[in-house]
């Protein structure tokens, strides 16, 4: 938990692992600390994110400056597709994320980082949670994915594969390019909400950007706290959904138990590579 906090702090979660987020409680530097972000990753995010984002930015009101209120944030969310927005402490068991997401609903920290240290997230904050995952869910497709996504949950769990399910979140929802006609463009909320991964993911000579492959991104290990090795671009939020909801996963999920993992620098050979990275980034020991 984000002691750091003192409004989280004093919460006592409900059953589900919601709390308020107590709005009004935000003090104006911690509105300021958004504000901050917002500027600097509107300006690195031109030319360089998924025009779905901009777009729920908007439909949002997102760019009316400061915390958003999840109350009035959730009424429009939920007018569009359904979803709404909860608060909770931090991290939260595997099978509760899940069910929040089964019943779309998305949870996001109440805390925000520091203005010193705008950079560093021991944990995702409302920035990363609030900015980076929540204006693809004003898109229909993504909206219908991440709740298919949490229904999954169950049957992964069933299998003991959650790490492989994760992989999928991991490598689409957080780490995500899509191909457009004007290039590729970012969806993933773990760059998107990145000043410094939003250029090192799409321009960076050291990544490998491969198009996605459900069994593939399955089997490919992930950096927890760095830069990715590996990204992986879909054409359409529309082939991510066949792709996944689309199929069974029973029979993949016995046979991907049977195969290695890769590693998160691997390029294999079924790969449709579009870059192959120098991995010097990684190489010269990352952000260590
Ligand atoms: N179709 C998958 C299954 O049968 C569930 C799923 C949907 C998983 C969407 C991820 C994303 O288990
Ligand atoms: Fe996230």
């Amino acid at each position: 938990m984000p002691v750091q906090d003192p409004v989280v702090a004093e919460q006592t979660p409900a059953a589900d692992h919601t709390i308020d987020q107590c709005w009004d409680r935000y003090t104006s530097e911690e509105h300021g600390v958004w504000d901050t972000l917002y500027k600097r990753q509107m300006k690195v995010l031109q030319g360089r994110a998924a025009p779905e984002h901009f777009k729920g930015l908007e439909l949002l009101n997102l760019n009316d400056g400061g915390i958003p209120d999840f109350r009035r944030m959730n009424e429009k969310l939920e007018k569009l597709t359904g979803w709404t927005v909860v608060a909770v402490h931090g991290l939260i068991p595997n099978d509760v994320f899940f069910d929040h997401l089964a019943n779309r609903r998305f949870v996001a920290g109440r805390f925000i980082r520091d203005a010193d240290k705008l950079d560093y997230l021991p944990e995702p904050d409302i920035f990363h949670d609030v900015f980076g995952h929540v204006p693809l869910l004003t898109q229909p497709v993504f909206a219908d994915y991440m709740q298919a996504y949490g229904e999954g949950g169950a049957k992964a769990a069933r299998h003991d594969m959650i790490e492989n399910l994760t992989r999928l979140y991991w490598y689409t929802v957080e780490f995500g390019l899509i191909n457009t006609p004007e290039g590729q463009r970012i969806y993933g909320a773990g760059i998107v909400s990145s000043q410094s991964e939003s250029v090192f993911a799409l321009e960076g000579r050291s990544p490998n950007r491969v198009h996605f492959d459900l069994e593939r991104v399955m089997r490919t290990d992930y950096r927890y706290d760095d830069f990715q090795q590996t990204y992986f671009v879909i054409n359409s939020y529309e082939e991510l959904m066949e792709a996944t909801a689309g199929q069974d996963f029973d029979p993949i999920y016995s046979r991907l138990k049977g195969l290695p993992d890769f590693k998160a620098s691997d390029i294999v050979e079924s790969d449709h590579v579009y870059t192959r990275g120098t991995q010097e980034y990684a190489k010269a020991g990352g952000l260590a």
